[in-house]
């Protein structure tokens, strides 16, 4: 499943955030790439050590932490800490695979990429090209949003990011060990709570809105790996 989920971060938040960014030195994208992605990848990077990308990617994790929607998709155990991109002058990262598992700093050991995310820092009239793409068994899909607005997809998928052939595309990337495993299980879960969701803002709650209430979490429950 790839899911958009709007407004993560609102529009001075961007502003905000994009300022301390565009003052900061920015190095070669391939300082946190394994050797395929190397081969691939043409695009800068704000330094993962730098006490300002831990600055940014606190904020972005506070911005998650109070996204409902964004809860119930991934059902996150672990995150590793957004890292941040760009993306000028033709610059592109070709199809790569997300490495399996990965480490960071301060980390106590290692962590499963059950899910890749991508949060949109540029407005999408200010640059050309730069599309996330992403191939499935369905085809390939581009993915280009408002900034604020993250997408979230299978870490299994192959993707890239198509050259920028004018402007900048500013970006933050990173990945999350999900609570639930299975892809299938974790939509299914999704989907039967924004269903609750919307039966509980018709009806307010009912006996039967508890009680799907109440199957969703022992399903939950039945499915965490914690
Ligand atoms: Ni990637």
């Amino acid at each position: 499943m790839m899911l958009h989920i709007p407004q993560i971060l609102q529009p001075d938040e961007v502003r905000e955030m994009r300022g301390r960014m565009d003052a900061a030195p920015w190095i070669d994208g391939r300082a946190t790439v394994g050797a395929q992605g190397a081969g691939v990848k043409r695009n800068r990077q704000l330094d993962e050590n730098a006490q300002l990308t831990q600055s940014l990617a606190d904020a972005v994790l506070r911005a998650l932490a109070r996204n409902p929607t964004y809860f119930s998709a991934a059902l996150p155990l672990r995150t590793v800490p957004p890292l941040f991109n760009k993306y000028a002058s033709a610059e592109t990262y070709g199809f790569h695979v997300d490495g399996a598992v990965r480490t960071f700093a301060g980390s106590p050991g290692w962590l499963r990429t059950d899910l890749s995310a991508t949060l949109f820092l540029s407005d999408p009239d200010d640059y050309e090209g730069g599309e996330l793409t992403v191939r499935d068994t369905y085809g390939e899909h581009a993915v280009k949003l408002p900034a604020g607005d993250l997408v979230l997809y299978p870490a299994s998928s192959l993707h890239c990011v198509t050259p920028v052939t004018r402007g900048e595309r500013t970006g933050c990337f990173f990945w999350i060990q999900s609570m639930v495993r299975d892809h299938g299980r974790r939509q299914m879960l999704f989907e039967l709570d924004q269903t609750i969701q919307a039966l509980h803002a018709q009806h307010g709650e009912t006996e039967h809105t508890l009680a799907l209430t109440n199957h969703y979490h022992n399903l939950l429950r039945e499915w965490t790996e914690i």
